[in-house]
C-alpha cells in the first residue's frame, strides 16, 4: 500500500456530522462493549491494568468512555483510573493508524541517533512523534527500550523489530 500522507491531506479531511439519536446509540453500544470487556477482570490482582490492555487489544485504543465504566466497576474515581492509564506509555486514547511505527527514544538509542531518526521520520511523513495522520494510515510513537540496545537505534514497524534503524529502512517497511 502506498501512503498518501501529506500535510495537505491532514488539513483537508472532513467528517460527516452524526444526529443525536445515532450518537446516543453509539455511546450506549460502546459503554456496553466496554463493560463486557472490563468486567471479567474485576477482583483480579492488577485487574485494572489487565482490563485496560484487553480494551486496547480489542478496540485498538482506550476511548474516553473507559474512564466512567472502569471507575464504576473497580469502585475508583475517574481521576484514579486516569492516573493509572497515564502512567503507562503503551496506552493510547486514539486508534492507531493502519501502519504503526514505534521508535525507541531511550538512552542507548538516543546516544546513537534516535533523535535524528525521529526528526527524519517527522519530516518524511509530515507527522510529529505521537501523532496519527487524519487518514489513519500511519502512527509514529515513542517507545522506551525494545530490547535491541546492542543494535540501536531500534524501531518497530507493524510489530516487527528493526535493528540499526534509519528512515529509509522504516519507510520501506511502511510502504511495502
Ligand atoms: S534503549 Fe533502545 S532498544 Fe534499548
Amino acid at each position: 500500500m502506498r501512503l498518501r500522507i501529506s500535510a495537505a491531506l491532514n488539513k483537508g479531511m472532513t467528517h460527516q456530522p452524526l444526529d443525536g439519536c445515532t450518537r446516543e446509540g453509539e455511546a450506549n453500544a460502546m459503554t456496553e462493549k466496554l463493560h463486557n470487556i472490563i468486567a471479567p477482570y474485576v477482583g483480579e490482582t492488577g485487574g485494572l491494568i489487565s482490563a485496560m490492555h484487553a480494551v486496547q487489544a480489542e478496540l485498538g485504543y482506550l476511548p474516553e468512555d473507559v474512564l466512567p465504566v472502569a471507575a464504576d466497576l473497580f469502585n475508583q474515581t475517574k481521576a484514579e483510573v486516569k492516573g493509572v492509564i497515564s502512567f503507562y506509555a503503551d496506552f493510547r486514547d486514539q486508534r492507531a493508524g493502519a501502519n504503526h511505527v514505534r521508535v525507541c527514544v531511550a538512552e542507548s538509542c538516543q546516544s546513537v541517533g534516535s533523535r535524528e531518526l525521529v526528526a527524519a521520520l517527522e519530516e518524511r511523513f509530515a507527522l510529529k512523534l505521537g501523532e496519527t495522520d487524519l487518514a489513519r494510515e500511519l502512527t509514529i510513537e515513542p517507545v522506551y527500550c525494545l530490547g535491541l540496545c546492542s543494535v540501536s537505534p531500534a524501531a518497530e514497524v507493524n510489530g516487527k523489530l528493526v535493528a540499526k534503524a534509519d528512515a529509509d529502512k522504516i519507510a520501506k517497511r511502511v510502504e511495502a
